[in-house]
């Protein structure tokens, strides 16, 4: 664990910590922004493997800075992230290799991965809308695009939505940009801001709010829904999937490549690999995530959400519109 400690003496602005089996360094070091239980699927691969691992976990943009610092110095093996516009972003600044995978080629739905295979999805979350149903009526929702609906004067006091500081709120603005062009995206943006938008820090807080009857509808993943409806099934708040008669629900994913300067590239690929086929419930199912690897089912509260149609995840675009996305909520005065 040395060089580790090194690194972290060396970014101290850098709130991370270690987190793993302890004792010995372990064969692989995993630099995560995913924070959902991963130590049960990483002991379940040792199991499987032999193979140990251990990872670092931080916000996905520092982790990635802290790659590129750290240079082919890093002890790192395999970067996961929450965003599929920041796993585009890493193999752009060349911090991944190349993972030549059959398996994740027969595991992973095209859209979900990189075409050059230095990344791959391993869940999705839905970007959807929720609602309490005491005050909405759910045909209200109805529209090509649900997302931008949400601007229409009806909905004046009525949502809640998160910060724009939140990858989750970027990578969405940047999915209306895709689709509908920059100009028609700010407009969307400034509607909701027209309707008095409220701007939460987190999903849960929105979510809570909902239910205290705080505001009537909002925009969250769905697996915050999942987590809060595990605790109280009688919690006042419904999902609705967003755009059925257009584009489809927003969904992203969480994934990982193996590092570029990885001492272990092989074991790497097989960690990324297992997590999709063998490990895939495991990683998804505790925080409530859609399985990537279609021949995988969701788990059952989820799957009580209903089929929905989602739109294809562009990471490509939801990494080089990122920028745009910002300024899109700044020009609109979205905070
Ligand atoms: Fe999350």
């Amino acid at each position: 664990m040395r060089r580790l400690l090194i690194a972290i003496a060396a970014l101290p602005l850098l709130p991370l910590s270690a987190c793993g089996l302890g004792g010995e360094e372990a064969d692989l070091q995993v630099y995560s922004a995913r924070h959902y239980d991963l130590e049960a699927a990483f002991a379940d691969f040792t199991e499987d493997t032999g193979l140990t691992v251990e990872f670092l976990d931080g916000d996905d943009a520092e982790l990635l800075e802290r790659l590129k610092a750290e240079g082919d110095d890093t002890s790192a093996d395999v970067f996961m992230t929450v965003d599929a516009g920041m796993l585009w972003n890493a193999a752009e600044q060349d911090q991944l290799a190349v993972m030549d995978s059959a398996v994740l080629e027969e595991a992973v739905p095209r859209d979900l991965r990189d075409p050059e295979g230095r990344w791959a999805g391993l869940s999705m979350r839905a970007r959807t809308v929720v609602y309490d149903p005491e005050a909405v009526d759910p045909a209200e929702l109805d529209a090509a695009d649900t997302y931008a609906g949400l601007g229409d004067p009806q909905w004046q006091g009525r949502i809640c939505m998160r910060d724009e500081t939140s990858s989750y709120t970027q990578s969405l603005v940047a999915s209306l940009i895709d689709l509908h062009g920059r100009e028609r995206a700010q407009e969307i943006v400034e509607s909701w801001v027209a309707n008095d938008v409220e701007v939460m820090s987190n999903d849960i807080e929105l979510l809570e709010a909902i239910d205290a009857g705080g505001c009537e509808v909002g925009i969250t993943n769905h697996y915050y829904l999942a987590r809060l409806l595990e605790e109280d099934p009688d919690l006042g708040v419904e999902i609705y999937w967003a755009s059925q008669e257009g584009d489809g629900a927003h969904v992203n994913i969480s994934g990982a490549g193996v590092v570029a300067e990885s001492d272990s590239p092989a074991e790497a690929q097989q960690l990324v690999e297992w997590l999709a086929t063998d490990g895939q419930s495991q990683f998804v199912d505790d925080n409530h995530e859609f399985p990537v690897n279609p021949d995988v089912a969701p788990e059952e509260l989820i799957a009580g959400f209903g089929d929905f149609e989602r739109m294809p995840v562009d990471a490509a675009a939801y990494g080089s519109l990122n920028a745009d996305a910002v300024e899109v909520l700044d020009a609109a005065g979205y905070r």
